[in-house]
């Protein structure tokens, strides 16, 4: 390994039960898309149509983590991992979407959480991470209300088997990217291009996470935590002008408060329908209310900001024009990743604390954050990613200087413990801390997963 500073060097006191986690996704780590029952979702679907994903990449194979998940297992204990988010694929439980349950695709995930707890490693589950049952997108997915309804029937399912020994628990991943990227930009599945379908499906994947907690609480032991994880890019101005300030907050209502603020204040912000140009969804008299049914913790996924100024409205970028800003891009001086994303670790901190102040969770908990480089296999046991080791570090300290002023934050989870399908980028973005060879899925511990190692067991003998 390369010199890279110590992980003692972060000046920063985290509490001893502090949550240091690694975190995957089914579709982007199982593979075994035919096996054992599991239906089709619409990322099998979207993957499989092409000119969808990078080079026509699916998630058949992945990093054939359902296989190997033992050894996956092992890796984290090695690494001294304590806990590990992981989600659970909707159609290896109920391969029509409702109905019929597949046994077997409930037993692999109840191998599994034995297996961490055997380790010692903490789970925390996410029932939700865009791998919807194609069985419900052919009655309209999430432009369908029963689609929240059969959302919290398989909640219930999974919490029946696995809620005695699972305490963390996340209903949705970032539904604005569910919302957004897959009805508003088409980037996602299922692919749909129609910002109203976006504002609509955004709204009946809420509906879903509120209609869910009351079925999770009823079936998981005491002192579970059920929560949602949101992603988050804060928006900063990059000049003094009215109208700049006026189209940064345009873009914060739509990147940032769209779902936080009906979560935690009953209610939409009031300029996301006119900044979009949109209708507001159609409602009945108690969504919002069961929307805002309170939770245990908000699960923080962050990558990086935007610095916007205003502009004048075009019609070629629909976004952008709708809500008459730019982006600044490249940031003269800033470092970016191969996502062609801003590095910038103080984004987390003014977000943690904003998060706090402004919605008061009982805990936060960063669910992601991490970055992707061109990593190199040397064919040996080396995987040099400083960049990486460079951005966990920075980031980390940035969480430690938000507890320190206040934010209730109770873990960090990076993302990802091991390379995998990047979605519309398939196979093309590595943001593994361990490395994927994929022809013969071997691993091999980057840098960064020996840096987070040492981190981790700096902080036990520390505490
Ligand atoms: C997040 C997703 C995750 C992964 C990272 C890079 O938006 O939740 O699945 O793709 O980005």
């Amino acid at each position: 390994m390369q010199h890279y500073p110590d992980a003692r060097e972060i000046n920063a006191s985290f509490p001893p039960d502090f949550l240091w986690g690694v975190a995957t996704s089914a579709y982007q780590v199982e593979g075994a898309a035919y096996e054992d029952g599991r239906g089709p979702s619409i990322w099998d679907a979207f993957a499989g149509t092409p000119g969808k994903t990078y080079q026509g990449e699916t998630g058949d194979i992945a990093a054939d983590h359902y296989h190997r998940m033992e050894e996956d297992v092992a890796l984290m204990a090695r690494l001294g991992i304590g806990a590990y988010r992981f989600s659970i694929s909707w159609p290896r439980v109920l391969p029509q979407g409702r109905g019929k349950l597949n046994s077997r695709g409930l037993d692999f995930y109840e191998r599994l959480v034995d297996c961490l707890l055997a380790h010692n490693i903490t789970p925390l589950v996410t029932l939700f991470h865009w791998d919807l049952p194609l069985a419900l997108q052919a009655d309209g997915g999430w432009l369908n209300r029963e689609t929240a309804l059969a959302f919290a029937d398989y909640a219930e399912v999974v919490a029946r088997r696995l809620g005695d020994r699972v305490r963390w628990w996340a209903t949705l991943n970032e539904p604005w990217c569910s919302a957004y990227l897959g009805h508003g930009s088409g980037e996602h599945a299922p692919g749909l291009c129609d910002l109203q379908a976006a504002i609509i499906a955004g709204h009946h994947l809420l509906l879903a996470h509120g209609l869910a907690l009351p079925r999770l609480r009823a079936f998981t032991r005491s002192g579970a935590q059920l929560g949602i994880v949101l992603n988050f890019t804060p928006v900063y101005p990059a000049d003094g002008r009215p109208e700049t300030q006026e189209s940064a907050l345009q873009a914060d209502a739509f990147h940032n408060r769209w779902f936080i603020e009906p979560l935690y204040h009953g209610r939409y912000p009031e300029v996301l329908f006119s900044a979009l140009q949109v209708q507001p969804p159609a409602m009945e008299a108690t969504d919002l209310e069961v929307i805002a049914t309170p939770c245990d913790f908000l699960g923080v996924n962050y990558y990086t900001r935007l610095l916007v100024r205003a502009s004048s409205p075009t019609r070629e970028e629909p976004i952008s024009a709708r809500l008459a800003h730019e982006t600044v891009a490249p940031v003269p001086g800033a470092c970016y990743t191969e996502m062609g994303w801003e590095v910038y670790p103080a984004g987390l901190k003014d977000l943690l604390l904003r998060l706090q102040q402004d919605y008061q969770p009982k805990a936060l908990v960063v669910t992601e954050n991490g970055a992707a480089f061109r990593d190199e296999w040397d064919g040996n046991e080396h995987v040099h990613d400083g960049r990486r080791v460079a951005y966990l570090s920075q980031h980390i300290q940035a969480v430690g200087e938000a507890l320190a002023e206040g934010a209730a934050v109770r873990g960090y989870f990076v993302w990802s413990l091991l390379d995998n399908f990047e979605w519309a980028f398939g196979y093309s973005k590595r943001f593994g801390i361990v490395y994927v060879d994929y022809p013969t899925q071997r691993r091999i511990i980057k840098d960064s997963g020996y840096w987070y190692a040492s981190f981790i067991a700096a902080r036990r003998s520390s505490s």
